[in-house]
Formats: structure tokens, sequence, C-alpha cells
């Protein structure tokens, strides 16, 4: 349990530069508060104390600004910055990762009694005042912009804005993330692809050459070949 308190204060001193110290970050965050309130009420949630656990949502959303659900799922590392007015529902289901900013609302768009609020994925971050409705997808790595309207799935690593939300960027990979040893080689690739053939050809030339009864002198690169073939495969043969 410790850990996980302790993930959570680091937490927002990885995502908001302004926090200073230990205490500050336990007194005056609320979304951090928020998150310990919630923590507690899932719990209760589950254990279908429902009336206790609504209570306990209610006294924190009277102290911190933030309404979350305590039937709301939510992930590790999971921080809402600043807070006042966020409102999480109570199908909602929030990866690892999150950030959200004050304003946020992942809110439903029916009344039945059903799956009827966001999935977000892991990293998501959502600007202040976005509200995403229904049971619509937030793929990874997504950024929601400021102050949009979300009422449809969006793709991992893209970047939503306006009213309704429409894609105006995407991040295919993670730059934080990226592996310095794996960089792309393109022109290792194109090598890699042009011996590929080279081979091919090789063989069918030697396929027609016993069927014609030919008896070509031995080639002497071939064993040259053979090892820039391993190199460019990256050791797997080609
Ligand atoms: C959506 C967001 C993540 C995009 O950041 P980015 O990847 O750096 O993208 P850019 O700033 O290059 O913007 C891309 C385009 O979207 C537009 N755009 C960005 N944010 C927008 C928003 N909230 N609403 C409408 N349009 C927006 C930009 O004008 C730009 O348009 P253009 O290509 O026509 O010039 C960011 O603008 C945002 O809204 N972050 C939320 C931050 C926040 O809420 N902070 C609260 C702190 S208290």
């Amino acid at each position: 349990m410790f850990k996980t308190l302790r993930e959570d204060i680091q937490t927002i001193f990885a995502k908001d530069p302004a926090a200073r110290s230990w205490l500050e970050v336990i007194l005056c965050y609320p979304g951090l508060q928020a998150l310990w309130w919630h923590r507690v009420a899932h719990f209760l949630w589950r254990h279908r104390l429902y009336l206790l656990a609504r209570l306990l949502s209610h006294i924190s959303r009277f102290f911190t600004g933030i309404e979350i659900h305590p039937g709301a799922k939510i992930g590790r590392r999971f921080f809402i910055d600043h807070g006042m007015g966020v409102v999480i529902g109570e199908t909602a289901e929030i990866g690892d990762d999150v950030l959200l900013y004050q304003g946020v609302v992942l809110g439903g768009t029916t009344l039945e009694k059903k799956k009827r609020h966001p999935t977000l994925g892991s990293n998501v971050v959502v600007g202040s005042a976005a509200i995403l409705l229904g049971p619509i997808t937030i793929g990874d790595r997504a950024l929601i912009g400021a102050n949009s309207v979300v009422v449809k799935s969006v793709p991992p690593g893209a970047t939503v804005v306006g009213v309704p939300g429409r894609v105006v960027g995407d991040k295919k990979e993670e730059i934080e993330k990226l592996e310095h040893g794996k960089l792309p080689d393109p022109v290792a690739e194109a090598i890699g692809l042009v011996l590929m053939r080279q081979g091919k050809l090789v063989r069918r030339l030697k396929m027609l050459e016993i069927s014609a009864g030919i008896t070509a002198a031995k080639d002497e690169l071939e064993e040259q070949i053979r090892e820039l073939e391993m190199t460019f495969s990256q050791g797997e043969g080609i």
C-alpha cells in the first residue's frame, strides 16, 4: 500500500513542475486527495457497500471539487491536475499514466444502466474542460485538446481538438520511450531487400542450370555475399 501511495506522489512530481515538496503535494493537490478517497470508495463499491461508497465520493467532491463515481475503474499513476469541476462517471475506465486537467468530464449519453462512459487507454492526456461522452475508447497516448467535445472513439497516439473533436495529428511512437539502440535504418533495410531479391534470383538461376544440365563455375563471391546477407538481416538469414 505504501508503495502505491509513494508512486501517486512521485507521479505528481513527474507531471507538475510546480510541485515542490511531499508535504505540499499531500496537502495542496486535490487531484491526489480525490484519488485516495476514490480508492477507498471503490473498495467499498466492489464490496457492495454502495451507499457508503457514494457517501465517501460525495464528501471527496465537497473537499476537492472533483467528482469520481466509486464504480469508475482507475489505473496506476493517475493524476488530475488542479481538478475543480472534473466529473468521472460510473462506468468510466482509465488506464495507467493518465493525466486529466480541471473541468474534464467523462460522461454518459444514455440513461440505460449499461456501459455508458468512456474508456481511456494508457498515457492519455485530456486538456482542461474537455468533454468525452459515451462508451467511446480513447487509444493509448492520445491527446485531447482543451475544450474539445469528443463523442467518437480516438485511435492510439492521435491528437484531437475542437467541437466536435477532430484528429489534427498523431504520434505513432512514444518519443520518451524510443530505444536509441533500435533506431530505424532505412539504408540497411534497402540493402537487405536488394540482397534478398538477389538471393532469390541466384537460387532460381541455379535451379534452371541444374534442370538444363549446365555446370557453372563456383561463384567466388558466394561466401562474402552470404555474410553480407546475414549482416543485413540481423543474423536471421534471408
Ligand atoms: C491538444 C494539445 C495537446 C495539442 O498540442 P500539440 O500536440 O503541441 O499540438 P499543436 O499545439 O501543434 O496544435 C495542433 C493544431 O491544433 C490546434 N489546437 C491545439 N489545441 C487546440 C485546442 N485545445 N482547441 C482547438 N484547436 C487546438 C492548433 O492551433 C494547431 O492547429 P494548426 O495545425 O491549424 O495550426 C494541446 O494544444 C492542448 O490543448 N493541451 C491541453 C493542455 C491543458 O489543458 N493544460 C491545462 C493546464 S492548467
